[in-house]
């Protein structure tokens, strides 16, 4: 494959094919950088991938000097979509610094959290965006080899990828000398079996490591010592799905999208009750009243909005004084909320916080490796305290005791797993405090969901 040919087929493919449609479904608000092809596209087809200008990215990008493409993403500045916001472009320069025969591109597809569903319509939609952003991280840190770790789960999102890959080789564009060049790379998808902390880096790279997935001690970070003990750059699939664009328009143009702190589009998926429940994209910095009222279409018949649960069961609750609030990597964490990799899940007035909270932390107790005693017993030991103030089995000495623990596994966790388990707890007492009076003095539960001696409607 080399430039001349890639034109070509872009241009008799439009000669004979109709132009492409935008989907009839892009809410106003939305502005479609990484799901630019998501419904626009066959994505099992990669001649309709290269009509979209596809590949010419990583084109591009090996016309460039690889310190170049780092300042281009770091110009851009990308924050990782996995949850953590940790600068992309310094991530990769950290990378590209440290001299080795061999280093990896990881592509994060694990998605385990709750309410989280982006990263597999990403891929489902526009498997090759994706290909071609791993090339781009591969060129740009000088790795030849890249892993897709994608959970189990999601079988049509790996079916896409692994034929996505077929056709790149059999086109010549993954593989060696790409575009004429000597650069070589390959991919190889890597099935995780559906544990949650699999989604945590190190972990995952045990996993594809062929061992069990338990978290390593940090540092050495992955892009010093990563997998198979290699520099290594793992990035959200979310991430890398914004690559392409970034190298085509510049960093510059990104910048501009999004807040100052937060650049860019983020994709969320919406879920609970409001009208409008799936996938949007939208610039970084549109409040959750616009998310909820206009892109969520605003509640349900009968619904009243009561929380809104950000960031899965490690993020938070908001409440109804917070639905100005601009969603994006550091204003939710004023309000002891995150982000997070972008689920939101809106509650009723049916909704119990506090029931709500101790499911999160049964998945987490659940989804701990067991590597480290904090996490191990603590999600556990908070988990059936928070199921005795369900029960009306609580005081409010008992509660002192819960926030007390919930401070010690979040400051004493080996890795994010425990490190953020007790992050619902603290912003449920922090905003639905009185929640935690009905039902420990009280032992009502207003939304009738706990199984207490006085149920909907309080005393
Ligand atoms: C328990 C746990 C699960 C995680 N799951 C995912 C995941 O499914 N996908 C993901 O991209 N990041 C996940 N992360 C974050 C990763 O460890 C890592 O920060 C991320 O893949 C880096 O990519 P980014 O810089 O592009 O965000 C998880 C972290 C923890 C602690």
């Amino acid at each position: 494959m080399n430039q001349k040919i890639l034109d070509q087929m872009k241009n008799n493919f439009l000669k004979t094919n109709p132009i492409f449609t935008t989907p009839k479904n892009v809410h106003p608000l939305e502005q479609r950088i990484v799901l630019k092809n998501y419904q626009v596209i066959d994505p099992e087809s990669i001649i309709e991938y290269i009509a979209k200008d596809g590949y010419q990215s990583i084109s591009k990008a090996l016309k460039m000097t690889q310190e170049d493409v780092v300042n281009e993403v770091i110009k851009s500045k990308l924050r990782g979509r996995g949850g953590v916001g940790f600068p992309t472009g310094l991530k990769w320069k950290f990378a590209l610094e440290y001299e080795s025969d061999e280093k990896y591109v990881i592509c994060n597809a694990d998605e385990g959290e709750p309410g989280t569903f982006m990263d597999r319509h990403i891929l489902e939609g526009d498997p090759h965006n994706n290909i071609e952003g791993m090339m781009i991280a591969g060129y740009a840190i000088g790795a030849t080899k890249g892993y897709i770790y994608v959970r189990a789960e999601y079988p049509l999102a790996a079916a896409r990828l692994q034929k996505a890959i077929y056709d790149a080789k059999e086109l010549g564009i993954l593989g060696n000398n790409i575009f004429d060049t000597n650069f070589n790379f390959n991919i190889e998808i890597r099935l995780g079996a559906g544990a949650f902390i699999c989604g945590e880096e190190t972990a995952l790279m045990e996993s594809i490591e062929g061992k069990r997935g338990l978290s390593r001690n940090k540092p050495p970070f992955p892009a010093q010592i990563g997998l198979f003990e290699e520099p290594t750059i793992i990035n959200n699939v979310e991430t890398i799905a914004s690559i392409t664009s970034i190298i085509t328009n510049g960093g510059e143009w990104y910048k501009k999208i999004g807040t100052e702190k937060s650049t860019g589009t983020k994709v969320f998926s919406l879920s609970g009750k409001t009208k409008n429940n799936g996938i949007f994209e939208i610039p970084m910095g549109i409040s959750l009243r616009e998310v909820i009222y206009n892109i969520g279409g605003g509640m349900k018949e009968g619904s009243t909005f009561k929380a809104a649960f950000t960031g899965g069961p490690s993020g938070g609750v908001l409440d109804e004084t917070h639905l100005d609030v601009i969603i994006d990597f550091d204003s939710l964490v004023k309000y002891s909320s995150i982000m997070g990799s972008g689920g939101i899940i809106i509650a009723d007035q049916n909704n119990c916080i506090i029931d709500t909270i101790k499911h999160f932390m049964e998945f987490n107790a659940d989804e701990s490796c067991g590597k480290c005693t904090p996490c191990r017993e603590g999600t556990t030991i908070l988990y059936n305290m928070l199921d005795d103030i369900t029960k009306g089995k609580s005081s409010m000495e008992d509660l002192e005791k819960l926030k007390h623990l919930a401070h010690v596994v979040s400051s004493t966790s080996l890795c994010g797993l425990g490190q953020a388990a007790p992050d619902p707890i603290f912003s449920a007492i922090r905003h639905f405090y009185d929640e935690f009076v009905d039902h420990i003095k009280h032992k009502v539960c207003k939304a009738g969901v706990c199984d207490m001696p006085v149920t909907k409607g309080g005393e």
